[in-house]
């Protein structure tokens, strides 16, 4: 098998596996500075193609708004009215966009690992902005940059990851990234979800009191072949994070969410804007870890 090492491109992300810790730590650096307000532009002309076939509001539009910051040309891409809609392939897009004069791809797709079968065949980088229930690096990037933000420490943290992890991509790029720096990752919700993880399987009622992060998840109807078993009512009492759930937390323990988010089913309505939550924070880092990453494509790709 060939693996993303052997063939790495300069700028490209694709998963959060194939970055090491210094260069997570370099991105998540990089990504508070933009938070802060630092500025950086491109010097040249760059273009970017965002590729998305897949539904996204907060990856979408926080890559956009990175990039135009950033001074980049932006090419938004969408199947509908696309050449896709008459047949053309994944591949014919991409090397379309290669021929025309983009210099980097954003994309997002609904098939797991679908980089694998095209960035062989092109000279420009990819980041990937999530792939089927496969990676979702930006996404574990800006979770890691809001959690850092809160504590001095990843080392030693109790994160419990609750819900559809089965269908999850964010699940599982930031249950490897945030165990790779020293925390504690545990993951809680319908057993049926929970196969495939190594890590150890909780009940959200036997931990409230002990964890720093509940990361939660959508329920991803769209990739389940079966209607789920409960009404929302029921998951909502069974696995959801309920306002007397919430009530057992630590103070200073912080709620996470991907979005969208479905209220009333994984978490509770009058959560969402806790004191608690942080899920409006994750969005506002998703524009400034996204610019680390465009940057750090460009720079790395011999964009500058
Ligand atoms: N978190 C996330 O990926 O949201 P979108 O699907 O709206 O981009």
């Amino acid at each position: 098998m060939v693996t993303l090492e052997q063939t790495a491109r300069p700028g490209e992300l694709l998963t959060i596996e194939e970055l090491d810790k210094r260069e997570i730590e370099e991105l998540l650096f990089e990504g508070e500075q933009f938070a802060r307000g630092k500025q950086w532009q491109v010097t040249r002309d760059v273009f970017v193609a965002n590729l998305f076939f897949e539904p996204s509001t907060r990856t979408r539009f926080s890559f956009e708004i990175a990039e135009k910051t950033l001074g980049l040309n932006v090419l938004n891409f969408s199947e509908q009215g696309s050449s896709v809609q008459k047949g053309e392939s994944l591949l014919d897009t991409v090397k379309t966009f290669e021929a025309l004069g983009a210099n980097l791809l954003v994309i997002r797709h609904p098939r797991n690992d679908y980089f694998q079968s095209i960035r062989t065949a092109l000279t420009i980088p990819i980041i990937n902005a999530g792939d089927g229930s496969g990676h979702h690096p930006t996404q574990s990037l800006l979770d890691l940059l809001t959690i850092k933000q809160e504590f001095p420490s990843f080392k030693g943290l109790n994160v419990v990851i609750c819900g559809d992890l089965r269908h999850s991509r964010v699940a599982r790029s930031n249950a490897n990234a945030l165990t790779r720096f020293g925390a504690n990752v545990m993951i809680s919700g319908p057993k049926e979800w929970l196969y495939g993880y190594d890590y150890e399987h909780v009940n959200i009622d036997d931990v409230l009191e002990d964890v720093d992060v509940v990361m939660l998840l959508r329920i991803q109807h769209e990739r389940h072949e079966d209607d789920m078993p409960w009404t929302k009512e029921e998951y909502h009492r069974r696995y959801g994070l309920t306002i007397k759930r919430v009530q057992r937390l630590k103070k200073d323990a912080i709620i996470l969410h991907p979005g969208p988010v479905n209220r009333g089913v994984e978490i509770a309505d009058e959560l969402v804007e806790s004191e608690h939550s942080r899920i409006f924070k994750q969005m506002k880092n998703g524009v400034a870890v996204r610019k680390a990453v465009i940057k750090r494509a460009i720079e790395k790709g011999g964009l500058l």
